[in-house]
């Protein structure tokens, strides 16, 4: 039997990126698609029956029964956010398989359906929207809306899942896959240093901290970077690097907060030019979505202080928002008694990460189990998983799948 390991290490030459460290592995580009492809067949080679549902949700199905009305659910994500680590998304995926293989070989009956599922953008990180298929299937997102996101490039989404076999017009809530899932359980590479500390290689997940991303355009005069006084300019990076200081005041002075710029782009964007705009990104989070909200209204009302101090003008667009979520009590308790013979005493954690177990809570009940990360680190190279947590995971993925099946 294959170790969780072994499986990832088959993908570790995909969409590996040279210029960032670590792998890009957009949405429907050429790494992920192939991550699709391995996908299928190392399912296929399990024996299990492989389908693109309409959203672009891969599902690979152990049939039990006749119906797959009420399935057990396991799986993660394949892309990843730019220049990101190996393990989040794809250790929930190879530990599905894995865990599949581990339910084989204990000769486990199943009395239900259970299905390894793939999402696809969880990241959000190439057309702007996390959990892209998780909000399309339960119809928490306009489909016409994710129609016409569009990427750095300018390639719609309606595009980009038409390139890859999926027919932009059948996007949206899904009933057929609702009904289907009958629970969810995801399990995912520990994203903070909530492990490092509990001796322990897993963790129940209990809350997943609500978050929004929004996106600031400043507007300004672009100019010429020699011939312009520095009294005459009305230059947008300048008002973006003090909003850029101001959301980390802001969000310093709320306990739990989190406010982060990760991404800003002046336009047109050239060394010798005064840029004409700058749109940055803001990635904000609290536990209490009020306290979001008053944090990003806060941040737009410093941004319009500022752009008016420099002769710019600043707009605020909300790009996505999900509010924090407590995952299923009862479904936690079972997680914890499953566990209870092999992992005693396993931990309870909050995540400040997104996931789709997060979004599908509004249909079914979702868990989550968390795989130690000793670096701390994630959403970077650095994001590690030890080969023996990898198999210890999978392990505490299938005692769980076994007694909810
Ligand atoms: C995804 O990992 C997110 O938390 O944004
Ligand atoms: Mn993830
Ligand atoms: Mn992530």
């Amino acid at each position: 039997m294959q170790t969780v390991s072994s499986v990832l290490d088959s993908i570790s030459d995909i969409g590996r990126d040279p210029s960032r460290g670590g792998y890009s592995r957009g949405v429907y580009t050429g790494a992920e698609l192939s991550l699709r492809e391995w996908f299928d067949a190392e399912a296929t080679a399990r024996g299990l029956s492989v389908e693109t549902d309409r959203n672009g949700i891969l599902w690979a199905w152990w049939d039990a029964t006749d119906s797959r009305d009420g399935a057990l659910v396991t799986g993660s994500h394949l892309d990843s956010v730019p220049g990101g680590g190996a393990f989040d998304g794809p250790l929930g995926v190879a530990s599905a398989l894995v865990a599949v293989d581990l339910l084989r070989e204990r000769g486990v009956e199943p009395r239900r359906s259970l299905a390894v599922a793939v999402f696809p953008e969880e990241e959000g990180s190439r057309f702007g929207l996390s959990c892209l298929g998780s909000r399309l299937l339960t119809g928490s997102v306009d489909p016409d809306t994710v129609r016409s996101l569009t990427d750095t490039d300018g390639t719609t989404f309606a595009e980009a899942a038409r390139a890859a076999g999926v027919d932009p017009a059948h996007l949206g809530r899904d009933e057929e896959a609702i009904r289907h899932i009958g629970d969810f359980v995801e399990l995912h590479v520990e994203q903070g240093r909530g492990l490092i500390d509990l001796d322990s290689a897993v963790a129940i997940g209990s809350t997943m901290l609500g978050h929004g991303r929004w996106r600031l355009s400043i507007t300004g005069q672009g100019n010429h970077a020699g011939t312009t006084l520095m009294a005459d300019r009305a230059d947008p990076m300048i008002a973006a690097a003090q909003v850029v200081l101001a959301a980390r005041k802001i969000a310093a002075e709320q306990e739990g907060a989190r406010a982060t710029v990760g991404r800003l782009q002046p336009v047109p964007g050239g060394t010798n030019v005064i840029a004409s705009r700058v749109d940055l990104w803001l990635d904000v989070r609290h536990e209490e979505d009020a306290v979001t909200a008053s944090l990003i209204e806060k941040i737009h009302g410093q941004a319009q202080k500022i752009c008016a101090f420099e002769g710019c003008r600043a707009t605020l667009t909300e790009e996505s928002r999900s509010g924090t979520v407590h995952f299923d009590g009862a479904l936690q308790h079972t997680l914890a008694s499953a566990l209870g013979r092999s992992f005693p005493g396993t931990p309870t954690l909050p995540t400040g990460a997104g996931h789709d177990a997060g979004i599908l809570g509004a249909i079914a009940p979702t868990a989550m189990l968390f795989v130690r990360n000793p670096t701390g680190i994630s959403h970077s190279p650095e994001e590690f998983v030890e080969r023996d947590d990898a198999d210890a995971g999978a392990v505490a993925l299938a005692d769980v799948l076994e007694d909810l099946l």
